[in-house]
């Protein structure tokens, strides 16, 4: 108590004394090109004057005013763009922060107490401290600003010191605002199979929200990431657009609001849908991180602003290579033996991939995995099916020549399942209602922390025991299906949100203890793909769906947030009627591996195969390293291109393809970017099928990079699913 009047005092004395001097104090969070400017005005509260291009004279900074509402009859009314409003203020719009304080009170008005900057690989962080006036609750903002990648980081963290516990039912990670004529939304909206597809639309009057309330395998139905773009639709090259994505494996919930006068505020936010968080005094509720970027060249640098800052300083092992594989998934399902898995590995050897990947089915015997109907839990290899144990598995890898890596599921129990029988009070249900089964299994209480120690435990035995396993595909394919803790209890409104958590606790030991262990993030395809996750994940699985041709929307969608070197991309069978080169050339814009039998594959396409695995190598300064620039939208007609440079723009190499062009379709030259425009390139097609040559116009010669970015390649077709794959190598 004696704190909550010391600092009242101080905030009406430091308020008087700011009135007096009409003082407005502004803290400048920059990037080089894009400045996000706050103001103290004499109020004492903390307002957002300026997010846009990066001023270039400080001293115009001072003339940012926060009174951004002039009222038609022409009087200014006190009210701005607070940066984190709380409920039940005189902002009437959709706050950051809603708290019901121990009192029953349910306003908050958060006044600036002090900031501070240091200096954090890649950038600047500022951390800014508000408090209420009135209770003892606290919010400090956090904000990081990456310099070269013009990306700005930002969380909250709440506390308070009330004695008994408050309610937190909206908790936004941040607030940005616009004010322009027109906005426009594209979003990237899911399915099983059909991840990241876009679509655009005009925000009018009134909230856009898009939001999940899966649990787990989170992102199903929609992508937790959202382009917007100011003035005009989103353009690849062209226009204003804020690129956002918050970090969070659970429920999210985007907010978009045009108010009253036609500015629109932008809210990232954990979804508050049945999470109503009680917080203790003392605990600290810390937000996800929402990470923005803002193009003023479209989205295609807004991409390149995400994708070059990922690789530095988000995704796990991000400057390091990637490892190519064969999977078995799509070839023998859950049907196989000791002996197979080694057969396969030496395909794997003779492909030229780096790794096999055994998936799903090698696990559990009192009930055998052989269907998604059982084995969930128990994380023992089925004997009847593997006698000699992963360690046989392991042995016959390192004979073939490759490295070994394993699906897990570790997260989720089926009911038939030794793990579900111990504890049944493990697995989220319900205690007085029917239980509905999603793929027949349950998802794990991860709020409890019995639960973490024992996905903790899983993955760390395999390791210990198996010190042959260098790779993990983990997967999470239910969402969270009958709401209930038996261990939260009463508090049942937290495990949306303590589960979610406790995830990140189980990752964050197994971080520490293997540091650079690589795993695939995959969530019965692409539905985890956060950069949270992304912390102790080397890449993601984009989607189940490998019909090459739904696969270049796909990852057409997902390359606007992540770079190729955290995309998985399988040539598989899926869609017979497209080429093995037109499915390896899709797959080769992304982290390469198979998942098809050779056996399948004639002479020739198997030699197609392992020239095209030796290109990919040998690019991978480009594809893996370099930039990308996204040339032609597959949502815009009937091919797509995208090119890559390396760093130093000694390399590139542009990729192309047809899909199912109209007859006699006028085909334009594909103009390339971000080549040195005096260096000479070499032009070569590659990944060309044994016994075949280029009918590339251009093969074999050395043109300028100005020529190729001015008048292009003529690199498209007519024909139905072709694709040419073009190294460019200055000389
Ligand atoms: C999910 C994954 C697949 C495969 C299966 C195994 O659907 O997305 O790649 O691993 O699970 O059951």
């Amino acid at each position: 108590m004696k704190h909550l009047i010391l600092f009242t005092m101080l905030l009406s004395l430091s308020c008087a004394l700011s009135a007096q001097t009409g003082e407005r104090k502004n803290i400048r969070i920059a990037t080089n090109h894009t400045d996000l400017i706050l103001q103290v005005p004499d109020n004492g509260r903390l307002y957002q004057v300026y997010l846009g291009e990066r001023l270039r004279h400080d001293t115009d900074l001072n003339h940012l005013d926060w009174q951004v509402h002039p009222a038609s009859d022409g009087s200014v009314v006190p009210r701005g763009w607070e940066v984190y409003s709380g409920s039940g203020n005189e902002d009437f719009f959709e706050p950051a922060l809603a708290v019901t304080h121990a009192d029953g009170n349910p306003s908050t008005y958060l006044y600036y107490v002090s900031h501070h900057s240091k200096p954090v690989d890649g950038g600047t962080q500022t951390d800014i401290v508000l408090r209420d006036n009135r209770y003892p609750l606290e919010v400090t903002l956090h904000y990081v600003a990456y310099t070269e990648e013009d990306v700005i980081k930002t969380w909250s963290e709440i506390s308070h010191d009330e004695k008994q516990p408050v309610y937190l039912s909206a908790y936004a990670s941040t607030m940005l605002y616009f004010s322009a004529g027109s906005y426009y939304l594209t979003e990237f909206s899911s399915d099983w199979a059909k991840e990241a597809q876009m679509s655009t639309q005009p925000l009018r009057p009134g909230k856009k929200v898009l939001d999940t309330k899966l649990g787990s395998r989170a992102a199903m139905h929609m992508q937790p990431f959202f382009l917007l773009s100011i003035d005009q639709p989103a353009d690849e090259q062209q226009g204003q657009v804020l690129m956002g994505t918050l970090g969070w494996t659970g429920n999210f919930r985007f907010t978009f609001e045009v108010d009253n006068v036609g500015n629109l505020r932008v809210i990232p936010a954990i979804n508050p849908y049945a999470s109503r968080y009680e917080l203790k005094r003392g605990e600290t509720f810390a937000t996800p991180e929402f990470i923005f970027t803002l193009s003023r060249q479209g989205a295609g640098q807004g991409s390149r602003n995400l994708q070059a800052w990922a690789r530095r300083y988000q995704l796990k092992d991000g400057r390091e290579p990637r490892l190519t594989l064969l999977n078995n998934w799509e070839n023998t399902g859950f049907n196989f033996n000791q002996d197979l898995l080694a057969g396969l590995m030496k395909e794997a050897k003779d492909l030229g991939v780096d790794m096999f990947l055994l998936d799903d089915g090698w696990f559990a015997n009192k009930y055998p995995r052989q269907n998604d109907r059982a084995g969930l839990g128990d994380w023992e290899v089925n004997h009847a099916k593997l006698p000699g144990g992963i360690t046989a598995l392991t042995d016959a890898a390192r004979e073939a020549g490759v490295k070994f890596g394993l699906w897990i599921e570790p997260e989720m129990v089926n009911p038939k399942s030794e793990l579900f029988e111990q504890h049944p009070e493990w697995a989220i249900h319900y205690p007085n209602r029917e239980t509905y089964y999603y793929r027949n299994q349950l998802v794990l209480d991860l709020s409890n922390p019995d639960v973490q120690d024992y996905v903790y435990s899983v993955v760390d035995r395999l390791l210990t025991e198996n010190p042959g396993i260098a790779y993990f595909k983990w997967d999470c394919n239910s969402p969270i299906t009958n709401i209930y803790s038996p261990y939260l209890k009463e508090r049942q409104e937290q495990l949306y949100i303590d589960h979610v958590r406790g995830i990140y606790r189980v990752l964050q030991r197994l971080q520490a203890k293997y540091p650079h262990l690589p795993m695939m993030l995959c969530s019965g395809g692409g539905a985890r793909c956060d950069y949270e996750a992304l912390k102790y994940f080397t890449e993601f699985w984009c989607s189940d769906n490998t019909d090459p041709v739904e696969r270049l929307y796909i990852q057409w969608g997902f390359s606007h947030f992540f770079p190729a070197k955290a995309m998985c991309a399988h040539v598989t069978s899926w869609n017979r009627a497209a080429s093995v080169k037109f499915r390896t050339d899709v797959a080769s814009m992304c982290k390469l591996g198979f998942d098809i039998g050779l056996q399948e594959l004639s002479a020739e396409e198997l030699e197609f195969c392992r020239q095209a695995v030796t290109n990919w190598k040998q690019l991978q300064p480009a594809i893996m390293d370099g930039t990308q620039y996204r040339l032609a939208s597959p949502y815009n007609g009937n091919h797509m291109a995208v090119n890559y440079v390396s760093a130093d723009r000694s390399m590139a190499v542009l990729f192309a393809y047809d899909i199912h062009p109209r007859y006699q379709e006028k085909l334009l030259p594909v103009k390339l970017q971000g080549l040195d425009p005096d260096k000479l390139y070499r032009v070569e097609e590659i990944n060309l099928m044994p016994g075949t040559s280029s009918t590339l116009k251009a093969h074999g010669q050395t043109l300028s990079g100005d020529y190729l970015m001015k008048v292009g390649l003529e690199a498209f077709t007519f024909g139905n699913m072709q694709s040419r794959v073009v190294k460019l190598t200055a000389q």
